[in-house]
């Protein structure tokens, strides 16, 4: 994962074990008494998804800085990821209003770790509108479901700390903090 690929914040690592497909990661792809589905990204997703873009990141950067370099660099990451088996992008559709939310992950290897196959969850996002109907657990738990078909046995996300209710989610869905990634200001003289 890289830093430009990925919307989540740099203050805390998030994980948790991919042991056994039960509890929360049972549950469908269509939320319940839902008319949205859970399906695989396709091409002509791109554009409304890269209209995502400028949001997530300013919601999970402090500081963001938008700039058409950066919409760019993600819609290539996309088209990219598109082609990649170790990738997973799924929308979640509307019938009246399209594609409302999306989920992308990935499944990396570390060496050095005992859980060799890791899925990093690199971005989540449910527009406005369609928010608090469970969209974004479902989409999560879709993530998860790729990582594990993929032999994966835990997972990881990086959240900003004040994205409260990214963070109430993935409590909620079984994640704890593992790592902080610090920060700190160093402007002024060398
Ligand atoms: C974070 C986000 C994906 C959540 O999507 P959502 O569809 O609203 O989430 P859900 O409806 O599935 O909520 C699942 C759980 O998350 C928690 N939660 C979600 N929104 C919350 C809020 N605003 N306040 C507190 N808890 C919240 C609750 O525990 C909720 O479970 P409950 O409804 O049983 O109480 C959505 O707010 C979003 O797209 N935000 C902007 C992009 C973003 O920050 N992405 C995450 C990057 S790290």
């Amino acid at each position: 994962m890289t830093a430009q690929t990925s919307s989540m914040g740099l203050q805390i690592v998030l994980s948790r074990p991919l042991i056994t497909p039960s509890g929360h990661t049972e549950r469908a792809s269509r939320p319940a008494g839902s008319s949205i589905t859970v399906r695989r990204f396709a091409p002509g997703d791109i554009e409304r998804v890269v209209g995502f873009h400028r949001e997530i990141y300013g919601s999970n950067f402090p500081g963001f800085v938008w700039s058409e370099q950066f919409a760019s660099d993600f819609e290539q990451a996309l088209k990219t990821a598109l082609h990649s088996p170790s990738e997973g992008l799924f929308v979640a559709e509307s019938p009246s209003r399209g594609v409302v939310g999306f989920v992308w992950v990935g499944v990396s290897l570390r060496s050095h770790c005992r859980d060799r196959i890791v899925g990093v969850i690199k971005d989540l996002y449910v527009i406005p509108e369609h928010r608090g109907q469970g969209l974004g657990r479902s989409l999560l738990y879709e993530g998860e479901r790729f990582a594990r078909a993929h032999s994966a046995t835990r997972v990881v996300l990086e959240v900003t700390t004040a994205n409260t209710a990214a963070v109430a989610l993935y409590e909620s869905a079984g994640y704890h903090v593992e790592r902080h990634t610090m920060e700190k200001p160093i402007e002024g003289p060398a």
